[in-house]
């Protein structure tokens, strides 16, 4: 543990400008959609980041081979020879990453069976996968949980069907998505997510062959097709890691500018950070002409001076205000005066990270109520799943243990922007979800170091 710690030097604004790839949400499923392909699929901007390692070696264990194209961050997928793994290999990646179930589909329809590990991810409520495996019941799988894992076959075939998710969750619209694309006949989802990642991985998938229509009112209705080639595919930009670099930059009254990060999946974030205070600048990209170098895209956020303003708001499916960004944002909160409030209904535990904030100078209260007027499954659960955030407080330096990675890096931004010299312990978390992080720190002026 003791190495994995990171020395961070506070009260320093963060200026310049870093840049994001491809969404980290977006990235993994895509490169588990290239199993599906009857020829090599290819995927630009993948970020270098711990989960695209997970996924890289699973999809190596299955038999597909995985190459570095010329591009910095391309990779290429060869899946002509998909083969079983071992569940002694395949275990290695246990307790790694929550991808390994999304596996699960297009292993089914090249393999016939699968064996899927147990699962990771972070600590942020007991994240179950029970629509998962409802869903893959539904299309004619049998699901045998084990002590090891899971096993599933489809001695059968996998079949379309009718399926209503109990929520929009995100995974399981994924497995679905991935499932359907080519099992026989039409296959109806209701109450699906249509997160701005969903979406790109139905344009991988239609890419690739698939026919799928998204309805209004989360509907989407896949037609199932007995084959589906390779793709190329440039992903959409990482709307979270986007995110919480503006909230860094707004926590240390810095100013910030994000390369590649894109005004259209963002809007939800970029209305709140305009609310609290913070002000930003959206730089459209233009392509490149005969005499004109053309211009990157992206979003420059910046504390303006003076003191920062309160909000309310709650997290919540697309289009809302995305969980992700609930922690780095609420180390901004923090810094404005009056009292914010921030209602947590995707996840049942993501304000743990709370004391740590406490710990350090912030004054912080969860509550077991529902503290707004979005529908949430956990009001009468006895869950502490609201806060209210009294500020303006001064931070100062605190140890801090990280305990996951979104919460890990508002840990990160609560140690920049406190007064003194702060130990993060448990930092390699973060490489999970953050490429380069430290680097970009460095680009950014902050004075950290690794003792
Ligand atoms: C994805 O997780 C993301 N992870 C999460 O990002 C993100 O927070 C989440 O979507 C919501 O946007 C990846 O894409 C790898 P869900 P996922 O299924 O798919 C409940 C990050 O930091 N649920 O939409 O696992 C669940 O418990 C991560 O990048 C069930 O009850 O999220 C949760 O309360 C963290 N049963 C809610 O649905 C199920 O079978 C939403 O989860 C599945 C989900």
């Amino acid at each position: 543990m003791t190495d994995d710690v990171l020395v961070v030097h506070g009260g320093t604004p963060l200026e310049g400008r870093i840049r994001v790839r491809g969404a980290k949400n977006l990235v993994s499923k895509a490169m588990v959609a290239a199993l599906l392909g009857d020829s090599p699929s290819r995927l630009y901007d993948v970020p270098k980041i711990r989960d695209v390692e997970v996924v890289r070696g699973l999809l190596g264990l299955h038999g597909v081979k995985v190459t570095d194209g010329d591009e910095d961050g391309e990779l290429v997928f060869d899946p002509a020879n998909v083969e079983s793994a071992s569940t002694d290999q395949i275990n290695v990646h246990a307790g790694s990453s929550r991808i390994p179930i999304l596996f699960c589909g297009p292993l089914l329809h090249r393999l016939g069976h699968a064996f899927i590990p147990d699962l990771g991810g972070c600590h942020i409520g007991p994240r179950p996968i029970d629509f998962h495996l409802q869903a893959l019941r539904e299309f004619g799988a049998t699901v045998e949980k084990r002590p090891e894992g899971l096993h599933l076959s489809a001695p059968n075939g996998l079949h379309g069907t009718k399926f209503a998710l109990p929520y929009p969750s995100v995974g399981a619209t994924e497995q679905v998505l991935l499932t359907a694309v080519m099992a026989e006949g039409v296959t109806e989802l209701r109450n699906a997510a249509v997160e701005p990642e969903i979406i790109d991985l139905i344009c991988v998938l239609q890419k690739m062959g698939a026919i799928i229509k998204v309805h209004t009112d989360r509907v989407i209705e896949i037609q199932g097709v007995p084959k589906l080639h390779g793709y190329t595919h440039r992903p959409i930009p990482d709307r979270i890691e986007a995110a919480s670099w503006a909230a860094a930059a707004l926590a240390t009254r810095g100013h910030v500018e994000v390369l590649g990060a894109q005004q259209a999946d963002m809007m939800t974030f970029l209305n709140i950070f305009r609310s609290v205070g913070g002000e930003y600048e959206v730089t459209d990209a233009r392509p490149p002409k005969l005499g004109d170098p053309g211009q990157e895209g992206g979003i420059r956020f910046w504390h303006p001076g003076g003191e920062l303003k309160s909000v309310a708001l709650e997290t919540d499916v697309h289009p809302g205000f995305m969980t992700d960004w609930q922690q780095p944002l609420v180390v901004a909160l923090t810094q404005a005066r009056g009292l914010s409030i921030v209602h947590e209904t995707v996840y049942e535990q993501r304000l743990g990270y709370t004391e740590a904030l406490n710990s350090m100078g912030a004054n912080i209260q969860v509550y077991r109520d529902c503290l707004g007027g979005t529908p949430c499954r956990f009001g009468r659960r006895n869950f502490k799943h609201s806060a209210v955030i009294a500020g303006p407080s001064k931070l100062h330096a605190a140890d801090l243990v990280i305990p996951d990675l979104r919460a890990g890096f508002s840990h990160l931004i609560a140690a920049l922007a406190a007064e003194g010299t702060s130990r993060v312990y448990g930092v390699d978390l973060i490489n999970r979800g953050y490429e380069d992080f430290e680097a970009k720190l460095a680009d950014l002026g902050a004075h950290v170091e690794r003792p």
